[in-house]
């Protein structure tokens, strides 16, 4: 195994693998949050690709202000600067985006099948059903009415100790497959996967990519939304622009954003 250089987090070859892609990737030992950290630097002009990956958070958190509590290196936690060029409406796609890479990435390194559910989490299919393996939490900065930067951070289960915390609801790669997982080769396997994605100007391909890798279509779901609303239903389709469009007792509705129950096991 080569050394990591102690500023990126990466060996030569990782870090070799990066070039000719905008990202730019720092590994720190210790953060409050690499969402909050890389909000705050896209305020002071950072540019799109900054990348910044911790061992540990000590201030993580997740959607609807949720904690995102991990033990120190047992996690692959990394934030992503982007300054998209995109309709606020398609905002949501950056989360399919890195959602797709690094449910792919994690296949590809591990030949761990990783499933998305809708919007936002990885999931593995284990013998005692669904597990939540990781997350995702994409937060916008604005200046005035101009979206100036997206920051996407994820959360990845890579090695918990035994015993397992949050056991029943979430688990990591270690409980799935017993080939060593380097954080590092997992990292630029996503972003260069996410390069790929992000420089199609087509979303068609990526839509496909995720509804090849849902769990969440064909499902009874309850779905939660921001406002408090609640919808039950059917989730039939993913429609072009990336929303769950969820058959209930008054017909269809669409969906942008929500926390997603699945009703029953797959
Ligand atoms: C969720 O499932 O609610 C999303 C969790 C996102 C957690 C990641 S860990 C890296 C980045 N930094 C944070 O504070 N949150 C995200």
């Amino acid at each position: 195994m080569q050394a990591a250089n102690a500023r990126t987090g990466l060996s030569a070859g990782q870090q070799q693998a990066l070039v000719g892609t905008r990202f730019a990737v720092r590994w720190v030992p210790s953060t409050g949050s690499t969402n909050d950290d890389l909000r705050a630097a896209a305020a002071e002009g950072a540019p799109e690709g900054t990348v910044l990956a911790a061992d540990h958070q000590s201030a993580g958190h997740g959607r609807r202000g949720r904690t995102w509590e991990a033990p120190p290196g047992s996690s692959l936690l990394v934030s992503i600067l982007l300054r998209p060029d995109v309709d606020p409406d398609d905002l949501h796609l950056l989360t399919t985006a890195v959602g797709v890479a690094a449910a792919e990435a994690v296949d590809e390194e591990l030949a761990v099948a990783v499933g998305l559910k809708w919007p936002n989490d990885l999931v593995a299919i284990t013998e005692a059903g669904e597990r939540k393996l990781g997350g995702i939490l994409a937060e916008t900065t604005w200046s005035g009415e101009h979206l100036d930067a997206v920051v996407v951070g994820l959360g990845l289960n890579v090695a918990w100790p035994d015993p397992v915390p949050l056991d029943g609801i979430a688990v990591a790669l270690n409980q799935l497959t017993d080939a060593p997982v380097d954080r590092g080769d997992l990292l630029v396997a996503l972003l260069l996967r996410l390069e790929a994605i992000l420089a199609d100007p087509e979303h068609s391909a990526l839509l496909e990519r995720w509804r090849h890798l849902a769990t969440t279509l064909g499902r009874d779901v309850r779905v939660e939304l921001a406002s408090g609303v609640v919808i039950v239903g059917t989730a039939v389709a993913l429609t072009d622009g990336g929303r769950l469009v969820v058959e209930t007792a008054d017909g269809p509705q669409e969906v942008t954003a929500g926390d997603v129950h699945h009703l029953r096991p797959a």
